[in-house]
């Protein structure tokens, strides 16, 4: 049976756990050939073999590499190529931050948190879109902190709403292409990474009332979003940012 992305090539940026492996699987259950990158190869193969037991006749490969370098984005890009017999779709999830007031950040904290969650979409954009096949897609792992004042996290909610912005200058300048540029803005979800924070009960139970929905997010909650954003199905969308987060920038962030 043929499926809506047979003859895809995908690159997955932070491909090894989180929303990313998630992604992925979404996007290889369809047809897409998926290249898996992140820093770690011994995660990477992890990651390889879990796909490939919910999705025995997925095609996954893995390039270890840091998405917020050029040569490494550069390398992974092109491994993709290879693997896939061309680029398609990337999906770009790497980001995040460390908790600091603003009084307690220097200059080089913050840059460093801009660099990961806006400097990594840069380089996925600037170094894949001349590689992807017209009609391609991108798809970035924004948050709803892109909109959202959370206190403390002020370099990570610039560096999202830098996110948010830098995708619709640039689905404006690669529409010519028909290459698309989209961003999916996750609530808080029970990834790998926020496992210390869902192992505290009153981090969890701070968001639960700002839900509507009443629960937190799972990463396939995301996944979901950003594989109808990848896909043929939203080809008539480009420069958005979607929340996904069972309403919660209805309510907006916990105090304190
Ligand atoms: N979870 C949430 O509640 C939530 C909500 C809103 C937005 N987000 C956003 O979602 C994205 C992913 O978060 P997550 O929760 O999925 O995190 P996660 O579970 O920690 O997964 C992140 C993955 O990215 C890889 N990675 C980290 N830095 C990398 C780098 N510089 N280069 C390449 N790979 C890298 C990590 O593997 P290695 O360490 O082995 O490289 C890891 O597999 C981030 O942009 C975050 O801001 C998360």
């Amino acid at each position: 049976m043929s499926s809506t992305l047979d003859g895809k090539s995908a690159l997955v940026t932070g491909g090894a756990g989180g929303f990313g492996k998630a992604c992925a699987l979404a996007l290889a259950r369809d047809g897409a050939a998926v290249t898996l990158m992140g820093r770690n190869a011994a995660s990477l193969a992890q990651a390889r073999a879990w796909l490939l037991a919910q999705a025995p006749d997925a095609r996954i490969a893995v390039h270890a590499g840091d998405a917020t370098a050029d040569a490494d984005v550069q390398a992974a890009l092109a491994s993709a190529v290879a693997h896939g017999g061309g680029l398609d779709i990337v999906v770009a999830t790497v980001g995040g931050g460390g908790y600091r007031t603003v009084l307690e950040q220097d200059l080089a904290t913050f840059m460093a948190d801009m660099q990961l969650n806006v400097g990594s979409a840069f380089a996925a954009v600037r170094h894949g879109a001349p590689l992807m096949r017209d009609g391609g897609a991108f798809v970035f792992i924004s948050s709803t902190a892109a909109v959202l004042s959370f206190q403390g996290l002020s370099s990570y909610c610039a560096g999202k709403a830098a996110l948010d912005h830098f995708v619709r200058v640039a689905a404006d300048e690669l529409g010519s292409r028909g290459i698309r540029l989209n961003c999916v803005r996750p609530g808080l979800t029970h990834t790998d990474g926020m496992d210390p924070f869902f192992a505290n009960p009153a981090y969890v139970e701070s968001f639960k009332p700002l839900i509507p929905l009443g629960r937190t997010g799972m990463p396939v909650d995301i996944a979901a979003a950003v594989r109808f954003l990848a896909g043929p199905e939203s080809s008539w969308i480009t420069g958005q940012s979607f929340a996904a987060d069972g309403g919660n920038e209805l309510r907006g962030a916990p105090r304190g």
